[in-house]
Order: structure tokens, then C-alpha cells, then sequence
């Protein structure tokens, strides 16, 4: 029995179009892929879903108004993140899998820049066949609240609990050499290294610049100090693209690390 690790992106389950927007079948179908990929495998899974348009409209407006996360938002982006969850939960529950909600708020607290979470609590359900679910969230920190991006909190649990492979569904087909939402002619990457994406990043070289969210999930990573790690990063609005991906036929990146 292996356990790998899921991010889900808001990108695919809550599109930032407008806010509070939840992609129903979206999240019934990906619900369905994991439930098929825990029958067919025998592995667990943990996963992480994104915040999208529950999470970022908020959170952006606190900033913008107050520069700062106040406590008032915390509490407000805590709550509409349980109802997109609750959409998830609900979802995989119809789907038969086995799984229970973490809210991170609950076990993780920012110290400087790094989260700390209380990863027991993980790995106790692991132990005994529940899926945990967790998701991008608001957390306490040293001076206040501060967001943990689900990528962020997929890579922290990534690293304590040792998990070696890890899949992302993003809204596109993988990571490109630019946005392939603003630059047409971006090329889709097959296979990287981690450290020659941040190189090419750090250094601007030539065309090739990955940036944004894509980037994101990749310094991360690397700050957290993961290694030995396979990272895939697919389009989660394909059908079939995250089952496939879980059973190694990966449709879009592969990144090493
Ligand atoms: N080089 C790149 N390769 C792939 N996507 C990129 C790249 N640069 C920017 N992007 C953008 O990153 C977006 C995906 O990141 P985004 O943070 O929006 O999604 P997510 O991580 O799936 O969602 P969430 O942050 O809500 O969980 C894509 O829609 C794409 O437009
Ligand atoms: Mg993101």
C-alpha cells in the first residue's frame, strides 16, 4: 500500500470568474476518478483542494482594504472555504470514498514563512483508511493570519509524511515555457527537473519563463527542501486525466525533484 498526495486547484473546482462559484460536475467527476483509483489501486490518498473563487476574491479585498489579513476576514474566508469544502466532501462522500475534512486553521500556524502543521492528525487517519481532505486556508502566524495556499500545504504534507509522488490538476494541460492563457505560443513541457525550471525562472532565459501559479508550485517545493519526489501536473477539466495520472500515465508534466 503507497500513499500519494493530491491538489485539486480551485482553478478546476471553483473557476475565478465570479465569486463563489463551484463547478459541481467538476467536483462530482474528479470525486468519482479518486473514488475508482482508491478501488483499483488499494493505495491511499490525501488531498488538497484550492481555494478559486471561494478563497481568492475575499482574501484579495482584505488585503486590498486593510493590508493586512484582520481577524473579521479570517473568520469570513474560514467560513466560505468549509462551504466549497463542504461541496468536496459531500462529492467524495457520494462517491463512496472514505474520506473526513482537516481544516488546516486547525493544525497548522505560520512561524515566519514556513507553516508548521500538526501532521498526527494526517497520519492517523491514513493509518486507518480515511482520506483526509485539506484544503488552501487561513491560518494563525506569529503577527496575525496569514494564507496557506493549497499548494504550499500539499508540499508540507508531502514532506512529513514522506509521500514520493504527488499529482496537481491544474485548468490547463500542464506547465508550459509561459501562460499559455496569454501566450499562444507557450510550449507545454513534458518532462523537467525542478531545478532547471527555477533556473530558467531566476535567470529570464531566452523565451522560456514559467511564472504564476505554475511557478509557485514549484518554489515551494524547493524552500520546503523536497527531493526524491514525482510531481505531475494535468488538466483536471479533462475526463479520465486524474485517474490516469494516479496509475502513472501521466497526460501533461512531469517535474522531478
Ligand atoms: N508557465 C505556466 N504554465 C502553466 N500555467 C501557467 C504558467 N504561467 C502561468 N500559468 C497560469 O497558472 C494557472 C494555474 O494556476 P492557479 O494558481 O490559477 O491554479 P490552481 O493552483 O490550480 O488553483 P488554486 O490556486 O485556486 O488552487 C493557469 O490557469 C495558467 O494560466
Ligand atoms: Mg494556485
Amino acid at each position: 500500500m503507497r500513499v500519494k498526495a493530491v491538489k485539486v486547484g480551485g482553478s478546476v473546482i471553483a473557476p475565478k470568474n465570479r465569486p463563489l462559484n463551484a463547478d459541481i460536475p467538476a467536483i462530482l467527476r474528479l470525486a468519482e476518478e479518486l473514488s475508482n483509483y482508491l478501488r483499483d489501486s488499494g493505495n491511499q490518498l490525501v488531498l488538497v483542494h484550492g481555494g478559486g473563487s471561494f478563497g481568492h476574491y475575499l482574501v484579495k479585498e482584505c488585503l486590498t482594504r486593510d493590508g493586512e489579513l484582520r481577524r473579521e476576514c479570517f473568520s469570513r474566508v474560514a467560513h466560505y472555504m468549509m462551504m466549497l469544502n463542504s461541496f468536496v466532501m459531500e462529492a467524495l462522500l457520494s462517491s463512496e470514498v472514505p474520506a473526513a475534512s482537516l481544516p488546516p486553521r486547525s493544525i497548522c500556524f505560520f512561524r515566519g514563512k514556513l507553516p508548521e502543521c500538526f501532521v498526527d492528525a494526517v497520519k492517523e487517519l491514513v493509518s486507518k483508511g480515511v482520506t483526509p481532505v485539506l484544503f488552501g486556508d487561513v491560518i494563525p502566524s506569529s503577527t496575525g493570519f496569514e494564507v496557506i495556499s493549497g499548494d504550499m500545504l500539499v508540499w508540507e504534507l508531502v514532506k512529513e509524511l514522506g509521500i514520493k509522488e504527488v499529482v496537481f490538476a491544474t485548468d490547463v494541460n500542464g506547465i508550459y515555457t509561459d501562460d499559455p492563457k496569454k501566450n499562444p505560443k507557450a510550449k507545454l513541457l513534458k518532462e523537467v527537473r525542478a531545478d532547471e525550471v527555477l533556473r530558467e525562472a531566476i535567470e529570464g532565459e531566452v523565451t522560456s519563463s514559467v511564472t504564476g501559479g505554475a511557478l509557485e508550485k514549484v518554489k515551494v517545493a524547493v524552500e520546503l527542501g523536497i527531493k526524491g519526489v514525482k510531481a505531475s501536473v494535468i488538466n483536471g477539466l479533462v475526463p479520465g486525466n486524474l485517474y490516469n495520472a494516479l496509475r502513472g500515465k501521466v497526460e501533461g508534466t512531469v517535474i522531478w525533484f
